[in-house]
């Protein structure tokens, strides 16, 4: 039985080896992590992540040949393949800080391989990386190897979280880079055979090392520029009278440029776009490509801009202050369905409120006071380290309320701010949350997916991003 060992237990190991074991009956597949909260939740019936569909792939597999432990040693010795899915965060200190990644807990998973390896193994960058990565990974390994054969393969993943089954069960492509030697095509071709239990063989691509680990990060710059390209045209939109979700219809029925990933919004946000970007940046001018750097930097800039925009559009719009006025939040995961708030835009628009003085009641319906907290009093790029290694009681932040239901959000609040799309927003009654609130009652869509005209017919101010504007805001200009 091929042995199958994932180092990292988080929103990419989890789901992924979950699924290669349901598919793969004949694999075992065990799961590593060093925090014991995170493999205990995994071993509990309460996981650890919050994906449609992943609790029903878990139960059928768990126990079977899916394992979660925190014996990483023992496990990765015993396997044949080994997937290292931990996280690459952006560095805070040093050579690249704010930028390059930090390839701290890649390279300790790289040196405990080595270390504690009896057999050949196929080594697979799962975390998203710098190119050039396997390089240093393979020189770690070879100069520990004690004649054992190490094949490093790149295979990114492309799951985005809320549709993470889905997009394993079905995903566009699998991508796979190895070295183009006998043993380096034969590492692929081990590696192919599994993915080939579910995915056509057309949809398995294979490339050489650095093509695999550069299209990751050329494919997350691609998808979060079309959001910066739209969230700049919302801002036109708005200034002119354009409507951006008719301008962004019209431009994506070209089937050149495709309908996807074209919903103006208050901002991108999760783990991996401000992270891989950066980190593209920093490559960029490391090979002496400062124009190309400048070019992607422009795509974060826009997207913080977003964020500000919308903050100054509220403090504005409520006679320049918002001091010590309630205003309720609806939605702070960085997207529906995901209780992940890893960069949300909440926390920038939270942030920006607060430095304006005023009290936010918080609802959301997956994530937790607790980390609601955590990430308004957290540093930035610091939630991207493992848990065990976060402050344990995060400072509160005491302007802030965490409420359990939108309605009690609203009561006696100024001002609704949606900023996660959770469709259970789309169909809340807001004549009662209306008569809840203050008046003015101003509502500041961040996501379009409420209809103006029906809120501003209860008696509304609205505000949604990039739609003409109300006349209120008119007058109010948010200048920075
Ligand atoms: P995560 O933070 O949820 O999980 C990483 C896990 O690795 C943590 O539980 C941590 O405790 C563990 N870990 C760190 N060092 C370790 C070590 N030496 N030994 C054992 N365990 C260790 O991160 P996530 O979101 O799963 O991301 C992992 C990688 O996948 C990152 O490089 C990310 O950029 C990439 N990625 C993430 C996607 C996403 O949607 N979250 C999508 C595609 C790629």
């Amino acid at each position: 039985m091929v042995k199958i060992c994932c180092i990292g237990a988080g929103y990419v190991g989890g789901p992924t080896m979950a699924v290669i074991a349901l598919k793969c009956p004949n694999i075992e597949v065990v799961v590593v992590d060093i925090s014991v909260p995170r493999i205990n939740a995994w071993n509990s019936d309460q996981l650890p992540i919050y994906e449609p569909g992943l609790d029903d792939v878990v139960k059928q597999c768990k126990g079977k040949n899916l394992f979660f432990s925190t014996n990483v040693e023992k496990h990765v010795a015993e396997a044949d393949i080994v997937f290292v899915s931990v996280n690459t965060p952006t560095k805070t200190r040093g050579l690249g800080a704010g930028k390059a990644a930090d390839l701290t807990y890649w390279e300790s998973a790289a040196r405990m391989i080595a270390d504690v390896s009896k057999s050949d193994k196929i080594v697979v960058e799962k975390s998203t990386v710098p190119v050039k990565t396997a390089e240093a990974i393979e020189k770690i390994l070879t100069h520990n190897s004690k004649g054992i054969n190490f094949q490093i393969l790149s295979n990114p993943e492309f799951l985005a979280e809320g549709t993470a089954i889905k997009d394993l069960f079905n995903p566009d492509r699998v991508l796979i880079g190895g070295r183009e030697t006998p043993d380096g095509l034969k590492a692929v071709k081990a590696l192919k055979d599994v993915y080939a239990h579910w995915v056509p063989e057309v949809r398995i691509l294979t490339t050489n090392l650095w093509s695999a680990e550069l299209s990751k990060l050329a494919a997350n710059a691609f998808l979060a520029q079309r959001i910066s390209s739209v969230n700049a045209m919302s801002a036109l939109c708005e200034a002119t009278g354009a409507d951006v979700s008719q301008v962004s219809y019209a431009v994506g029925t070209d089937t050149r440029i495709g309908p996807k990933f074209l919903n103006a919004s208050v901002g991108f946000g999760g783990s991996c776009f401000q992270k891989d970007i950066l980190n593209l940046v920093y490559i960029c001018e490391c090979n002496g490509l400062p124009e190309v750097a400048e070019y992607w930097k422009q795509v974060i800039k826009i997207n913080d801009y977003q964020k500000n925009r919308f903050v100054n559009r509220v403090v504005a719009s409520m006679f320049n202050t918002v001091a010590n006025k309630k205003v309720a939040i609806l939605g702070f995961a960085f997207k529906k369905d995901t209780g992940d708030t890893r960069e949300t835009p909440a926390i920038d628009v939270c942030k920006g409120l607060l430095g304006d003085k005023a009290r936010l009641s918080i609802y959301d319906p997956q994530v937790t006071e607790d980390q609601i907290q955590r990430d308004l009093s957290m540093k930035k790029f610091d939630w991207d380290h493992p848990l065990h290694l976060q402050p344990m009681s995060p400072a509160t932040v005491k302007q802030v309320s965490i409420v359990w239901d939108a309605y009690e959000a609203t009561k006696d609040a100024h001002a609704v701010c949606i900023l996660t799309e959770w469709d259970g927003f789309k169909t809340l009654d807001f004549q009662k949350m209306y008569d809840y609130m203050q008046k003015p009652a101003f509502i500041f869509d961040g996501r379009n997916i409420i209809n103006p005209a029906e809120l501003r017919e209860i008696g509304f101010i609205v505000y949604s991003i990039g739609k003409p504007l109300d006349a209120w805001l008119k007058d109010m200009p948010a200048v920075a």
